[in-house]
């Protein structure tokens, strides 16, 4: 079995559920390069800079990293945004605003 990164950070919990919704959909699945996937809430239209810290304290180069957010509307574009202009090295591959409400085939299909 494939071992994927799944990291989060959540102030209130949203985003700690929806993580557990992606960890449970994707459980058992197999994918050729190993993503690592990254959730947080959008904090005034951006990554809170925790989110900053945890990508300097580790090596995500070479992975795919699938970047979701929960919000209370705002969309991802502008997390996504910042971090790709901050982490030119990186592969921030997609980006996505999820609420808890999507079925376990969303999740996969964002993934695979
Ligand atoms: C400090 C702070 C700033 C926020 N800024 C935004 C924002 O710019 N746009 C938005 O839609 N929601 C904003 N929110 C709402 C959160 O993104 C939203 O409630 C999120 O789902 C909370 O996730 P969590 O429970 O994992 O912390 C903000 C919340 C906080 C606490």
């Amino acid at each position: 079995m494939s071992k994927i990164l799944i990291s989060y950070f959540s102030a209130s919990g949203v985003t700690k559920s929806v993580a557990e919704k992606i960890a449970n959909a994707i459980d058992g699945y197999l994918f050729e390069i190993e993503p690592a996937v990254l959730g947080f809430p959008v904090w005034w239209y951006t990554a809170p800079t925790i989110i900053n810290t945890f990508i300097e304290e580790n090596n995500l180069e070479g992975k795919k990293i699938y970047v979701f957010v929960t919000s209370g509307g705002s969309s991802s574009e502008g997390s996504f945004r910042d971090l790709k202009n901050t982490y030119k090295n990186l592969n921030f591959i997609s980006n996505k605003r999820f609420t808890g409400r999507e079925t376990d085939e969303d999740y996969i299909n964002w993934i695979k």
